[in-house]
Parts: C-alpha cells; sequence; structure tokens
C-alpha cells in the first residue's frame, strides 16, 4: 500500500486523488492546499488528514508525494521530497527555467529518488497503441511524426501571462510525444507562430497558433501544429509514417454514433477538454507510478524527459524570435 501526500488540490490535484481513490494499492493520507474549500474537498473524499507541507515531508508514514501546485512551486517540492526520501510525481512542467530544472534534477540522482514527470498523453491507450505498433514493426522504420493539438479555446490572458508561453506550456507536451513516437532524440528544432485567436494573447507577449518542426540525427522529422482554439472541440491526433506504412490515432468523441442523411455525416462532438479527453490516461498515469514504486522499477517519463520537453519548448521559442533553426547538442 502506497500513502501519498497531495500538495494542491486544484483542478489536476483533484483529478489525481479521484485516480488514486480508484485503486486498491494505494490512498491520500494528507493533503496540503491553502485554499481551504480544495484541501476539505479531498479529505470529504479520501478520508485524507488536512497537513501542512512540512508536516507531510516529516511524515515517515507518507511513502510519495504529488505535486500538483502552480509550477513555480514544483522544483522546491521535488527538492523537498527528495530529500525527505519520497517517491515523486510531479505534473509537468519541472519549471520553466532549464537551468533550474537542472539544479532540479541533481537533487532528485543524489537522493536516488523516483520521480515522474505528468506526461499523460503517454498513458492515453490510443498513443500507447502507436507506440506498440511501431515497436512491433507493423510500419517499418519511423520516418515522419505529424502531431495536431488544438485546444477547444484560449485560456484566461492572466494565465497567459505567467504560463511561459506556447511552447512551454502547451507544446511542450507535444515536443514530449514526438520524443515519444520518434524513438530518437531531436537535434533541430524551427519554429513559427502568429496571433491569430486573440490581440490579447499578443499583447501578454505570446503567440496563439503555432507551428514546430523537429529533426532528429539520423534524419527523422515531426511536425507539430498547435492552436489555442479549435471550435469543433479538443482536436489531439497523431498520425506517423514509417517505411513500411503509417499508423494514426484519430480524435475521441464520447459515442461513436453517425446520423447520415442529404445533408451529410453528423458525428458527436469531439470530447470537451483534458479532463475529459484525457481521464482514462491520467488514471493510467497514477497506476504506473504506483506500481513502479511498489515494484522498485525504473520510472518513464521521467525527470530527463522533463527536462528534454522544456529544451525544446526553449528551442522553439528561439527559433520563432530569431527565424533560425536551432541545433541541440
Ligand atoms: N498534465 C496535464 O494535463 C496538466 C493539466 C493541467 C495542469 N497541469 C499542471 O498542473 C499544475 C497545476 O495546474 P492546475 O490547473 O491544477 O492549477 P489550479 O490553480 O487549479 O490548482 C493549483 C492548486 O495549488 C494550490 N496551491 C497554491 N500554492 C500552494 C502551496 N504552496 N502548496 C500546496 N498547494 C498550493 C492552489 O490553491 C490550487 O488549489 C500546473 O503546473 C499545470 O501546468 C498539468
Amino acid at each position: 500500500m502506497l500513502k501519498f501526500g497531495l500538495l494542491g488540490a486544484g483542478r489536476i490535484g483533484y483529478t489525481h486523488a479521484v485516480a488514486i481513490n480508484a485503486l486498491s494499492n494505494a490512498s491520500i493520507a494528507a493533503v496540503f492546499d491553502p485554499v481551504d474549500e480544495a484541501a476539505a474537498r479531498i479529505q470529504d473524499m479520501s478520508g485524507a488528514s488536512r497537513a501542512s507541507v512540512d508536516d507531510i515531508m516529516a511524515d515517515g508514514a507518507i511513502d510519495a508525494v504529488i505535486i500538483a501546485t502552480p509550477t513555480n512551486l514544483h522544483a522546491d517540492q521535488i527538492e523537498m521530497a527528495a530529500r525527505a526520501g519520497k517517491a515523486i510525481f510531479c505534473e509537468k512542467p519541472i519549471d520553466l527555467d532549464v537551468k533550474r530544472v537542472r539544479a532540479c534534477l541533481d537533487v532528485v540522482a543524489e537522493t536516488n529518488t523516483q520521480l515522474m514527470v505528468g506526461f499523460n498523453r503517454r498513458f492515453d491507450a490510443n498513443f500507447v497503441n502507436v507506440r506498440k505498433q511501431i515497436n512491433n514493426g507493423a510500419i517499418g522504420t519511423v520516418e515522419m511524426v505529424q502531431i495536431t493539438s488544438r485546444d477547444p479555446s484560449p485560456p484566461p490572458v492572466e494565465y497567459i501571462k505567467v504560463s511561459g508561453g506556447l511552447f512551454r506550456d502547451m507544446m511542450i507536451h507535444d515536443f514530449d510525444m514526438a520524443r515519444f513516437l520518434l524513438g530518437e532524440e531531436i537535434t533541430e528544432v524551427s519554429a513559427t507562430g502568429s496571433v491569430l485567436v486573440d490581440p490579447a494573447i499578443g499583447e501578454a507577449g505570446d503567440v496563439d497558433s503555432a507551428v514546430a518542426t523537429l529533426k532528429t540525427a539520423s534524419g527523422k522529422i515531426a511536425i507539430i501544429s498547435n492552436s489555442r482554439r479549435a471550435t469543433y472541440g479538443y482536436d489531439q491526433r497523431v498520425e506517423v509514417h514509417g517505411s513500411k506504412g503509417m499508423v494514426c490515432a484519430e480524435n475521441m468523441r464520447s459515442t461513436t454514433v453517425t446520423v447520415a442523411n442529404e445533408q451529410g455525416y453528423t458525428a458527436e462532438p469531439l470530447m470537451d477538454f483534458f479532463m475529459e479527453r484525457y481521464a482514462e490516461a491520467y488514471k493510467n498515469e497514477l497506476g504506473c507510478f504506483v506500481k513502479s514504486v511498489l515494484e522498485n522499477n525504473t520510472i518513464t517519463p521521467d525527470g530527463n524527459d522533463g527536462l528534454k520537453a522544456l529544451e525544446l519548448a526553449d528551442a522553439a521559442l528561439i527559433s520563432l524570435q530569431t527565424g533560425e533553426t536551432v541545433t541541440l547538442t
């Protein structure tokens, strides 16, 4: 039985608590959130006690922590938990600054801590199956990957201002997915972006529509297309082209019902947003973390995966600003 301390009980913290609650081999033992109702909601659902961050770190009966706090707190809380001997599940990104991430990962390594970073899409049944088809040789050698990721609507501009920008906040998931599907490290990044959705996003210094082209040392290519708006719902597709074929994952809908008449074909809208679309992935992710810690297995995606995705995001931002292709070593 793995006992968790939960730090941060907002949108994603609550989702993770629900996932842990459904497991027979894990429980939320304690929760801290400065917002009383947020912590109380977890207490009511799981029977967790309310504790301070220091209490959670000092409690020897707590084996692991879930860090679901705002991004600027992640690195400090990872270091605290690592020094306290806890296994760590931390939401993406580890930090918005690569140097800070590296310093934090040094502490994780020194303390020999098990750390998973919340790239939930690696646990989505569709994308897992795409990777499995690649591993089984169904499409031969991977040559080109295409990732389409469009949010239904942009977040509030106040969020955009502290988010780290589209590449670090949104496309970071797609950078990780590109690495997951290419199976090789990316060595070249070029990116472009525009403000097409909301001028306020541009005034906040960000873009809301962007494309990144990635290349590995052996010449494999990935193209990522992001938009902060898709009128038809949360658009999440991948396609991988290989030497012997192609494998793709289409969008998910709540049912597969299609109506056909003289106006054409009508289907259900796409699943609304990440909380609905990736609900099962979040459960699989925490289930995998718990199993890995209990069985002392290697954890993936780990801190290095978090760092690599952030390095790609930074490279994309430099490419957007300079118009040049950025080489990574
Ligand atoms: N993997 C994903 O799909 C995904 C989705 C959403 C958010 N996230 C990440 O999760 C993190 C949280 O995002 P969110 O949308 O849940 O935000 P949120 O604002 O809904 O929740 C954050 C919670 O942390 C609490 N908090 C603030 N300071 C705290 C502290 N010192 N200790 C403990 N709790 C504290 C806040 O009161 C709030 O309840 C962000 O880093 C975000 O990037 C990841």
